[in-house]
């Protein structure tokens, strides 16, 4: 059975290019993005690393841990760090898994069978301070991820997880949000003092309310 939101994310202890790590230990009580690539020395994944490097400070900023992973040996991942560094312009600042025995990503769903027997596809996992599975995205190895996305959506995360408040699409930091539907009219206007736009009964905008 694959891994579902809500679910609680597997610990693991891993080899990495810092060293052995232990899952839990590594997230402490941090957000965490676990996100696996399907190989070392490739060219879209060697952006993706060094886009995640270049953001470094968004994450520290959210209160989030990164950790890649691939099925590559570690005396790999090593080699690579130094072309990722290079080529764009940073340096790698997490750690990359060396899942040689896929145990790390068959547990967490990285391999599709029918996209490649062998190697793990994007998979993205976002997972809370609970060590419960918050996000799941998945992209085939053609298409690179958006990392400003990623980060889009642990404002979002960060801030329904305090807040009753959802984040409509497209939304950004700092724009209105919505009123859960579970929060009464009256109770929105006592819970959120900037007010609320009530568009529908059900359609609530209010101000974002930790701004
Ligand atoms: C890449 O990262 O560029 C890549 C990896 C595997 C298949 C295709 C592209």
């Amino acid at each position: 059975m694959s891994l579902r939101l809500g679910d609680i994310a597997p610990n693991f202890k891993a080899n990495t290019s810092s060293g052995e790590i232990d899952f839990y230990e590594y997230l402490g009580d941090s957000w965490g993005v676990l996100f696996s690539h399907p190989a070392d020395y490739t060219p879209v994944c060697t952006t993706e690393l060094g886009k995640t490097a270049l953001l470094k400070s968004e994450f520290e900023k959210r209160n989030v841990k990164v950790l890649a992973l691939s099925v590559d040996s570690l005396e790999k991942h090593k080699g690579w760090i130094n072309d990722i560094n290079e080529t764009q312009h940073t340096t790698v600042n997490f750690p990359i898994i060396a899942d040689e025995d896929k145990s790390i990503a068959n547990a967490y769903g990285m391999i599709h069978p029918n996209a490649s027997e062998t190697f793990t596809v994007r998979s993205l996992f976002i997972i809370g301070p609970d060590k419960k599975v918050k996000l799941m995205i998945t992209y085939p190895a053609s298409t690179g991820r958006n990392f400003h996305e990623v980060l889009r959506v642990i404002d979002s995360l960060q801030l329904t997880s305090v807040y009753s408040v959802a984040t409509p699409a497209d939304w950004k930091e700092g724009e209105n949000v919505i009123v859960v539907p579970a929060v009464s009219t009256e109770d929105a206007l006592k819970k959120f003092p900037k007010g609320v736009d009530i568009v529908k009964p059900y359609l609530r905008y209010t101000p974002q309310p930790n701004k």
